[in-house]
């Protein structure tokens, strides 16, 4: 603990962090930070990045606990919580993802005592795990239909260096599997399939614990819904405690002339980071 800025305060149940360390994550805002080790990830068309996946592992969980992300793409939230010495569960319906996945974990030489992967879909797999299992669940879903949408430039970004912050060009979506959360015909039966999962992962979770969800606002049919107010109305059907969303902000992505010189068109240029705690 001696090169930790602060001081550590034994009573704390949450995390490992000082209590200078715990005070700066709680703002309302965090700049997005990339890493080298997110190019790995660019063959997923939309993955996070592994150090706002830690800040949040690092904010929720101490050592050695137990990590879930029901929707693991390529791994990200395995990477960053073995990074800090926690243990993660990743479940995907992609096999194709999963090998990215397990691809990541070979070129950085993760242990697989410090992990686990499950293919298939989430809401039968959930089943395996007994009750209050997890210490903390982070995920990023589907953003229901959006990577069918031909509009090109949402998806794209040619900055330098290969770098990007949203999901990649040329991948149409995630496979044709009836039960991907991206295949749902509306808006309203992607929130009722998303629910149906995240209320077994309320049972999995310990109580007491947290689970943060990964999304941003988008356009259904052409019209801007606040993606973040269904998620909270759903989650807290389930049970959740609404406890605050953390903006991530990605101030380097291009701007797009959606609606210019007609009308006024939105630039999505953060992620809600929207987190709930299952209460005792
Ligand atoms: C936004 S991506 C997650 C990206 C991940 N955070 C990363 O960094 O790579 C969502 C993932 O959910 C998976 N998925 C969709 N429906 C699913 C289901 N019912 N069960 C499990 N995985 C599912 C897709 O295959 C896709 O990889």
């Amino acid at each position: 603990m001696n090169n930790k800025e602060g001081k550590y305060d034994k009573r704390n149940k949450l995390n490992d962090l000082t209590g200078k360390e715990w005070l700066k994550l709680t703002k309302s805002f965090w700049i997005s930070e990339k890493c080298k080790d997110d190019k790995f990830a660019y063959k997923h068309p939309a993955p996070y990045l592994i150090k706002d996946t830690q800040k949040l592992i690092s904010l929720f969980t101490k050592s050695g606990m137990k990590v879930l992300d029901p929707f693991i793409g390529s791994g990200t939230t395995i990477v960053a919580a073995t990074n800090i010495n926690r243990y993660g569960v990743g479940i995907d319906l992609s096999e194709e993802y999963l090998n990215l996945a397990k691809d990541r974990f070979l070129s950085k030489e993760i242990s697989n005592d410090m992990y686990e992967l499950h293919l298939g879909d989430s809401l039968k797999i959930l089943d395996n795990f007994d009750s209050d299992y997890f210490d903390y669940i982070v995920t990023s879903p589907p953003y229901h239909n959006i990577l069918k949408n031909t509009a090109s430039g949402i998806r794209s970004d040619n900055s330098s260096k290969g770098y990007r912050n949203g999901s990649r060009q040329g991948i149409e979506f995630y496979g044709n599997k009836s039960e991907d959360l991206g295949n749902q015909e509306s808006f309203d039966d992607f929130i009722q399939l998303l629910s149906r999962i995240m209320k077994k992962c309320y049972k999995k979770l310990k109580n007491g614990k947290y689970c943060s969800i990964i999304i941003s606002d988008f356009t259904v049919n052409k019209k801007e819904v606040c993606v973040q107010g269904q998620i909270v109305e759903m989650m807290e059907k389930i049970g959740f405690e609404f406890v605050g969303t953390i903006i991530l902000l990605q101030d380097n992505k291009p701007l797009y002339p959606f609606g210019y010189p007609f009308a006024y068109k939105i630039n999505h240029h953060h992620q809600n980071i929207i987190n709930f705690r299952k209460n005792e």
